[in-house]
């Protein structure tokens, strides 16, 4: 039976005609026997807490947060959790008795897809990470607990990446890097975190970084390969992947959140690649 009262989410961000989260949400609805509505609303940079406001007083319960409010969202947040708290970024807002809790789901859906249904190590690794905004902000403290040998993380703008390295003064394992700097070093993984994509553009990064033996991630995910990912497989890269997996796990994770149920992510990762088809 399917439960009678209608729980309203949405996700926010700019751009957002692109985003699979409705979909995503509206499988784990069926899946879990809720009735839920799910929109996708364009929220533009700086307009985060209006809006967020405004869906909450509308009777919203949550709210999926993306690119390029997710520093917004933890700043408007009346209390986070600690994974929040560390990436000082928010991807989940949950309204509840009149507070707004921020939460950060990007980290574990990026870790449980790599690990889980990539059945990849990270144990030892060396792992290089493009971007310093709100998206890489949720996955760096989640990547330190998988106990890789080195993390650098290299941004257009240096100093970006910098403030962040300082928000984990105590690991020697954490470093920043300049664009131009990286040239002729090894990674095991690389993860695109940049918003490049959006603009079908790509990170600055020399061809001569990849090897056909390095992992690449994007965090974005397309219908297509995207830019980042395509790049990657024409430099010889063997494995390329986007970020459809980590997109349906931050999504279960941030469904957990509201209803306390935690969805099967396999049947709905196959059933939007299988859409694409
Ligand atoms: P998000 O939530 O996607 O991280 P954001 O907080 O606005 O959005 O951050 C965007 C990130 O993508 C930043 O690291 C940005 O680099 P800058 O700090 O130099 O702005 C990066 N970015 C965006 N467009 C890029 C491009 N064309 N090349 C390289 N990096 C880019």
């Amino acid at each position: 039976m399917v439960e009678s009262v209608i729980k309203k989410y949405a996700v926010m961000g700019d751009p957002i005609s692109h985003s699979l989260s409705p979909r995503i949400h509206k499988y784990f609805a069926a899946q879990t026997k809720k009735e839920i509505l799910y929109e996708a609303i364009n929220v533009k940079k700086n307009k985060l807490l209006d809006n967020a406001k405004s869906f909450f007083d509308n009777g919203g319960e949550g709210l999926n947060i993306t690119t390029p409010l997710k520093m917004e969202a933890f700043q408007m947040s009346d209390a986070l959790s600690d994974r929040a708290k560390n990436a000082q970024a928010v991807n989940t807002l949950h309204y509840i008795d009149g507070q707004v809790y921020g939460d950060n789901t990007d980290g574990i859906g990026l870790i449980k897809d790599i690990s889980i249904n990539h059945a990849l190590d990270l144990d030892g690794k060396d792992i290089l990470v493009l971007g310093a905004g709100g998206a890489v902000r949720g996955i760096i403290e989640p990547l330190l607990s998988s106990h890789p040998n080195s993390l650098i993380i290299a941004n257009r703008t240096s100093e970006k990446a910098e403030l962040l390295v300082k928000l984990f003064n105590n690991e020697p394992k954490i470093k920043s890097c300049a664009f131009d700097k990286l040239k002729g070093r090894h990674f095991d993984l690389i993860i695109n975190g940049t918003a490049a994509g959006l603009s079908n553009e790509l990170p600055m990064l020399d061809q001569n970084v990849l090897s056909a033996k390095t992992i690449c991630y994007d965090l974005m995910y397309g219908h297509e390969d995207t830019k980042f990912v395509a790049w990657s497989k024409s430099c010889g890269v063997q494995t390329a992947l986007d970020g459809l997996g980590m997109l349906v796990e931050q999504a279960a994770e941030s469904f957990h959140i509201w209803n306390g149920i935690r969805p099967e992510t396999h049947v709905v990762i196959d059933a939007l690649r299988q859409d694409w088809q």
